[in-house]
């Protein structure tokens, strides 16, 4: 079978990766992909941009792609599954209108407060409602939102309420253009984070493999957020019985409250958790797709085919699915360019890669673009294309193991200014020093 991946990061490397292994499948492309693409073995580019959803389905028609796999969240919430389905065009993804769950950040909070379903208490405002009063009456520190898509950028945390009223007007003024024209005030949880991960089809889900991401650039948790600074699969913090109760009070509620909306879910439903100190499982946010970087690590630790479980999906066969695991733990450091997450240095040679294939783990590439050989028979030269660049996968019995592996992956490589955090996985490590796992 041919597979199409859509989207031009990590998490679309490991997916790539992942398919390509399966024997049912013949080839792979990526569109647009990344350098890691186009070197993976029965992998191929193509150059179409990861939301022009009218090209991508002409070339899933005229290549005759059994499956298509959609990485990030625009082509979702643009629609790209819906065209696709009336087309006859097997894809994996939600509906643009079971997207909204990650498309809109208001309507998601109105699902859960409709629904039953634990999230922080909140309230939603545009521009003629904007009721600066309400945001002082509120306790600090507070949680500032843009209703749309603003490339993780649209969450602000408020120390004090000058700089919350600033915030929202700032986003009602145009900050991230439509995407600012609602916000969200939100109270601040306290907690431990978490990334759910599940594949649905209406009411059938498969959880796939606990995760927890590194959302601040810098170690200990400091300097500005990110889109992830790194990533480990399995989120000790996610005890079996907190897991159950996440299944129970999150996911299975959200499926059956799509389905009773009319808006029945197919693909990967990520929740972002914030687990209380008393165990609560708050929803932070949903994500109609897979996390990057999680995803790295967790199909790192996937054994199954994954387009035997993508298939399932799409033909609500879900019920009979199940996955298997490796036991490993997996911990993901991603390499970013200088100045990320700001404006990102590019066009630098990253040295090393060839070395660090020899090595145990796996590379996968995010920002990266292929240049021509210097000569005929010189190797190809892969480039920085901004933002997160790299994110170096190591495998260990334990965290501290499979965290030595991914380091040891990154010293092998170099570029100017790259830059990356010395502690991913540090809470899991802690876990484990203190005995408990
Ligand atoms: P979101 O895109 O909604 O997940 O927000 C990005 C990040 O902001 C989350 O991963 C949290 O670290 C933080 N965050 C968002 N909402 C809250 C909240 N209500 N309380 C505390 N932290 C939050
Ligand atoms: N790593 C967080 C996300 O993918 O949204």
């Amino acid at each position: 079978m041919k597979v199409l991946i859509v989207g031009g990061g990590g998490r679309e490397h490991a997916l790539a990766w992942k398919c390509a292994q399966s024997p049912r499948v013949s080839a792979v492309f990526v569109a647009p992909g990344n350098a890691g693409t186009a070197l993976e073995p029965k992998v191929e580019n193509v150059a179409i941009a990861a939301d022009d959803v009218a090209a991508l389905q002409r070339f899933a028609a005229e290549r005759a792609i059994d499956l298509t796999i959609v990485g990030p969240e625009a082509p979702l919430v643009a629609g790209l599954v819906d065209r696709f389905t009336q087309a006859g065009l097997r894809c994996f993804g939600p509906s643009a209108a079971a997207a909204r769950l990650e498309g809109s950040k208001a309507y998601a909070k109105d699902f859960l407060r409709r629904h039953g379903i634990p999230t922080a208490s909140y309230a939603t405002f545009d521009a003629a409602s904007f009721d600066s009063g309400y945001v002082r009456a509120q306790r600090l520190p507070l949680v500032v939102k843009a209703d749309g898509l603003a490339a993780g950028k649209g969450v602000v945390i408020c120390d004090t309420h000058d700089e919350a009223v600033a915030a929202a007007e700032s986003m009602l003024g145009g900050r991230f253009g439509g995407a600012g024209r609602t916000v969200v005030i939100e109270e601040f949880l306290r907690g431990e984070e978490a990334s759910f991960i599940v594949v649905a089809r209406g009411s059938s889900v498969v959880p796939l493999a606990t995760s927890q991401d590194h959302k601040r650039r810098d170690d200990g948790d400091a300097g500005p957020n990110t889109g992830g600074m790194g990533a480990y699969s399995p989120a000790p913090v996610v005890t079996p019985p907190l897991h159950a109760r996440i299944m129970r009070e999150v996911i299975e509620p959200t499926l059956r409250g799509l389905a009773a909306d009319g808006t029945p879910y197919l693909g990967f439903l990520y929740a972002g958790l914030m687990i209380a100190p008393d165990g609560t499982p708050n929803v932070l946010e949903f994500n109609c797709r897979l996390g990057d970087p999680e995803t790295q690590p967790i199909l790192m630790r996937l054994k199954s085919d994954l387009t035997l479980l993508c298939e399932a999906a799409i033909d609500d066969r879900l019920a009979q699915a199940s996955l298997e695991w490796d036991d490993r733990a997996a911990v993901g450091v991603v390499m970013a360019a200088g100045g990320y997450p700001d404006a990102s240095a590019k066009d630098d040679v990253i040295e090393g890669l060839e070395s660090a294939a020899r090595l145990p783990g796996k590379v996968f590439h995010a920002g990266t673009r292929l240049a021509a050989p210097l000569g005929a028979g010189a190797p190809p030269r892969v480039l920085t294309a901004g933002g997160r660049v790299l994110c170096a996968v190591g495998l260990g019995t334990s965290v501290v193991a499979a965290q030595k592996q991914a380091y040891d992956l990154v010293r092998e490589i170099h570029w100017d200014a790259a830059r990356y955090r010395r502690d991913i996985g540090y809470r899991a490590i802690a876990r484990e020093a203190g005995g408990a796992r």
